[in-house]
Order: C-alpha cells, then sequence, then structure tokens
C-alpha cells in the first residue's frame, strides 16, 4: 500500500502533509511512501530527509497520483491533481469541504476524499486525529507574537527608573482551542486579558487561565441552547448580538490587542468588530483576525494583509497562522494522518507487517470515516448546513 504526498500549490502555505518522521512511522507499518519533490522544502524538510527515512521522491504531482493509493494533502488537491484521480482512491486532507467546488470531481472520479475537519471532536479515540485543535493551539500561540510584533509597546509591566511601563490589555473574543492558547500565551506574556464567548462554558477555562471574562447577557432559552450544540457556537438571538457589540465596544475602546478567533464550521464567521467600535480604538492599537480567511470577524479586515484605519488601528487579517508555524504544525498535522491512516486498513493486515498484505477497509458505518468522507462510492456525502 503505497501512500503519496502531494506539495501545496499556493506561496502562502508552507505546510506538508506528512514528515519524514512520519514517514518512518509509515514504513515500520508497512506502508511505502512517494513524496512530490520538495513538497516539504517550506517547512524545512528536504528531500533528502524523506529519502532517509525510507520514501521515494517523485518529480511531478501527477506520478504521485499514479503510484500511490492514499493521498495526503494539507488543503484541498490543486484541480490539474484532481483530474487523474482513479476509481478507489483515497484523499486525505483539509478539504474545506463546505466551500470546496471538487466536490462532485472527486465523487465523478470515484475517489474516497476524506475532509478532516468534519472529525467527531468529542470522541475520545479522535482526539489525536484532530488536526483542527493540533493547529488552532499553534495558531492561538503565534497570533500573541504576531500582536506583540505589530504593537509599538511592551506586553508587560516594567518598573524603571525612567518610569513605569503599563502592561497591555488584551482581549481576546472566541474562545476555542485558539483562543485559549491565546490567553495562556498573553499572560506569559505579562498581558492583562480578558476574553468572550457565546458558549457559556468558556467562561471557567477563561478564569482558571487568569483572564476575565466578559459577559454577555444571556436569556433563559439561550442558555438552554448554548448546552444543546455539543461545544460549537449556537445561533445568537438579535438582542444577544446587540449586548454582545456593546460590551465589544466598551472592551475595544480600553484594549491595546485584540484577538478575534470565532468560527462557525461550514458558515461564515461572525462579525464581531465593528467599523464604529474601530472608530474609538486606540491609535497602534492590534488586532489580529484569525477568522479573515472565513468573512472576518473584524469590519475591513483583509486575509493575508495588515490595514491601518484613519484613527491609526492595525488591523491583521491573518488567514492561516498555522503555514507560519510550518515546521510544527507539519508534525503535528502529520501525527494526525498516521493515526487516521492506521484506522482506515484491515485490522488483519494490519498484523502483518508486509506492505503487500496491508489492505483499506474503507467502512461509512464507522463513526469517524463516516463523518470524514465527503465522497465515496461515486456519491457527494456532505449534509448541508
Ligand atoms: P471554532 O474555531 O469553531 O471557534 C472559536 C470559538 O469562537 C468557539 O469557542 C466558538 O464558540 C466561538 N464563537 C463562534 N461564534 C461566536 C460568536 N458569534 N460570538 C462569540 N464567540 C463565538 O472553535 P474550536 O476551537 O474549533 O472549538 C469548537 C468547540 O469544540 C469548542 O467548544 C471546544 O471546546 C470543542 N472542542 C472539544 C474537544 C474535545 O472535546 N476533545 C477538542 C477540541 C474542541
Amino acid at each position: 500500500m503505497k501512500i503519496g504526498v502531494i506539495s501545496a500549490d499556493s506561496a502562502s502555505e508552507k505546510r506538508v502533509a506528512l514528515t519524514p518522521d512520519a514517514v518512518k512511522k509509515l514504513r515500520k507499518l508497512g506502508f511505502e511512501v512517494v513524496i512530490q519533490s520538495g513538497a516539504g522544502q517550506a517547512a524545512y524538510y528536504a528531500d533528502e530527509l524523506y529519502q532517509a527515512a525510507g520514501a521515494d521522491i517523485a518529480n511531478s504531482s501527477t506520478e504521485v497520483v499514479k503510484q500511490a493509493q492514499i493521498i495526503t494533502t494539507v488543503n484541498d488537491l490543486p484541480a490539474a491533481v484532481t483530474e487523474h484521480l482513479t476509481a478507489g482512491q483515497v484523499v486525505i486532507g483539509m478539504l474545506d469541504p463546505y466551500r470546496n467546488s471538487q466536490l462532485d470531481t472527486y465523487a465523478a472520479k470515484g475517489a474516497t476524499a476524506f475532509a478532516m475537519e468534519l472529525l467527531p471532536r468529542t470522541l475520545s479515540r479522535a482526539q489525536n486525529m484532530d488536526v483542527l485543535s493540533s493547529q488552532a493551539n499553534l495558531a492561538g500561540y503565534k497570533a500573541v507574537l504576531l500582536a506583540a510584533n505589530e504593537y509599538s509597546r511592551p506586553f508587560p509591566m516594567f518598573m524603571t527608573s525612567a518610569g513605569t511601563v503599563k502592561p497591555a490589555k488584551v482581549v481576546i473574543l472566541g474562545v476555542g482551542v485558539a483562543g485559549l492558547q491565546a490567553i495562556a500565551t498573553a499572560k506569559r506574556l505579562g498581558a492583562v486579558v480578558e476574553a468572550s464567548d457565546l458558549r457559556p462554558a468558556a467562561k471557567e477555562q477563561v478564569e482558571s487561565l487568569g483572564g476575565k471574562w466578559l459577559d454577555v447577557p444571556m436569556s433563559e432559552d439561550e442558555a438552554q441552547k448554548a448546552k444543546a450544540t455539543g461545544g460549537y457556537a449556537w445561533t445568537p438571538s438579535e438582542q444577544y448580538i446587540k449586548d454582545q457589540a456593546a460590551v465589544v465596544d466598551k472592551a475595544l475602546s480600553n484594549a491595546d490587542i485584540v484577538i478575534t478567533t470565532a468560527q462557525i464550521p461550514g458558515r461564515d464567521a461572525p462579525r464581531l468588530v465593528h467599523g464604529a467600535t474601530l472608530a474609538k480604538m486606540k491609535a497602534g492599537s492590534v488586532l489580529i483576525d484569525m477568522a479573515a480567511g472565513t468573512g472576518g470577524n473584524v469590519e475591513g479586515s483583509v486575509p493575508d494583509e495588515t490595514i491601518t484605519t484613519p484613527n491609526g488601528v492595525r488591523i491583521v487579517g491573518a488567514a492561516n497562522i498555522p503555514s507560519q508555524l510550518a515546521a510544527q504544525s507539519s508534525d503535528l498535522y502529520a501525527n494526525n494522518l498516521v493515526n487516521f491512516i492506521t484506522t482506515l486498513m484491515a485490522p488483519a493486515a494490519t498484523d502483518d507487517a508486509s506492505a503487500k498484505t496491508l489492505a483499506l477497509n474503507l467502512d461509512m458505518n464507522d463513526e469517524i470515516q463516516g463523518a470524514l468522507a465527503v465522497t465515496h462510492d461515486n456519491q457527494v456525502r456532505l449534509a448541508k448546513r
């Protein structure tokens, strides 16, 4: 059984789907691996490291697709690669399923495409395959460093003979995996942190990290809804959105740094910071919009660009922060993929560590495979949101 790695086709994506360490693990399990030449270069993994780990190097993506039964990728496959898929091949990656325009092609080719973002996250046996968590954790950390770099004052309090330096005031909006790591990182740098989320369960987590919870009033009905969504965001009422905007407005008028992380799987990100609030913020304050790639939490943010408002507020449209930590984010992503790939094999075959005897055991009734497969048996299987 051969596993292929296709190179990202965008300069803004530096990650690679499998690392040399992952290749070693897969070789031990009896797989063969073929890597498109240069696929790991931007994450500091040269072809020679893959060769030393036991992978073959292919000169083109077409060659990888020709040889491999399982094809791994970071984002969706380039269209020129999808064209060459054949029936029975498996594609695994962060396929951005709800905005993916190639699902019909995957289905028509007879490929089984697994979108890693659809993992059932509360399932304990799936946690070591959770790419959203592994990438968001690193992104939350790096977002704080990006903000610190853009900000023209320090984060910690300093007492110096020339005067006292006040700690930076940081506000985090959206306290999932990325937001929690952002709080922890900002606290470690000595900032004063406030945070908010529409999941009431996040309050305790914020406080346990030393942050102050920004409370938005919630009706009894909304509190019930919040409990029933399995940890994901619920759809807030107009009243909640209005109250939230007022809380955000007050907090941001005083803030030095704002990091927004709010996403809704399969939908555009909610707008949390409006122009009227930006206009009240201090010159030199910095916003990092981690949802810039999915519509943006901050009015006016532009993916992969930093803009400055007329009153001197800088808005960083951080569409793909994990790519900025490509070596580490690739390591964790590759581990997630190896853990998933091993579950796709027939149990009898994995007992025998010989490449020839490994067999795919695709089973749409399996709760992980069934949740991740967006195409199988020539059908698109993605439920509408
Ligand atoms: P995400 O990336 O989908 O969104 C980030 C945060 O923004 C979430 O906390 C969400 O509630 C919040 N948000 C969305 N819309 C908002 C709005 N309009 N106003 C304010 N906040 C808003 O979140 P992530 O990090 O993917 O986590 C999603 C959920 O999955 C969380 O409940 C998290 O605790 C849970 N989770 C559970 C795991 C487990 O049980 N093993 C592992 C990872 C995540």
